[in-house]
């Protein structure tokens, strides 16, 4: 499963970029308004971090200047990804920017419907929002492996992006359903090393360590 970072804090992914933990990131303009930086800016900063692919959100509503915004955005860098939300025009823009050979993230999916349109729209890459369908109880790993058997069953290329993601688990079950990629904010990628019982477990070690009286270093 690829880690895709989601946030424009540029530290953050750089802290993670050095574990090798980052294979792309992903931004919106909710995550460029709390880096408080010009998007243009920031973008550049972080494609200049990482290698893989690095989305950039359009704002436009109508196909026309979605596809304007989106040219713009990609001449940022090679790996820029263009985001597109999941509307009607968000799909031609789709088809008209994967056309050109740009990768395309379409996001804002809730339903398999939408991502089955995004997928024949040439998207590189469909974002189904996990955490937003649990926010009103709807099930949002549902979404996933719906998406991930309707993508194998025609054999779609796009990749299943898990956007959303709140909590370790959702990372967890997402890997186990079979998503292409992950995108998470770097707090909830750093707790997916914690377990309680790797804490006591060095605890009780260095304690008997100090009995030993021995040093290795
Ligand atoms: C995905 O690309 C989005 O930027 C992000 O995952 C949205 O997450 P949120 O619902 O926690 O805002």
């Amino acid at each position: 499963m690829k880690f895709f970072v989601d946030t424009a804090d540029v530290e953050a992914i750089r802290e993670l970029n050095e574990l090798g933990m980052v294979d792309g990131v992903t931004t919106n303009p909710s995550l460029i308004l709390k880096s408080g930086r010009d998007i243009i800016e920031v973008t550049k900063e972080i494609c200049a971090i990482v290698e893989g692919p690095v989305s950039a959100e359009v704002v436009a509503l109508e196909s026309e200047a979605m596809i304007a915004e989106g040219r713009k955005l990609a001449q940022i860098a090679p790996n820029i990804a263009i985001k597109l939300p999941l509307t009607w025009d968000g799909l031609k823009a789709c088809k008209m920017l994967s056309g050109e050979g740009h990768m395309v993230n379409v996001t804002l999916c809730f339903s398999a419907n939408q991502a089955l349109l995004a997928a024949k729209a040439g998207a590189s890459f469909i974002s189904p929002f996990i955490g937003r369908l649990d926010d009103i109880n709807l099930d949002g790993m549902e979404l996933i492996q719906d998406i991930r058997t309707i993508y194998d069953n025609y054999g779609f290329e796009t990749e299943i992006l898990a956007a959303s993601i709140r909590t370790v688990n959702h990372v967890t079950e997402a890997a186990r359903i079979g998503a292409d990629v992950m995108t998470a904010p770097p707090e909830v990628i750093a707790k997916l090393a914690a377990h309680p019982l790797t804490d006591k477990g060095l605890e009780n070690f260095l304690k008997d360590w100090e009995k030993t009286g021995q040093k290795i270093l």
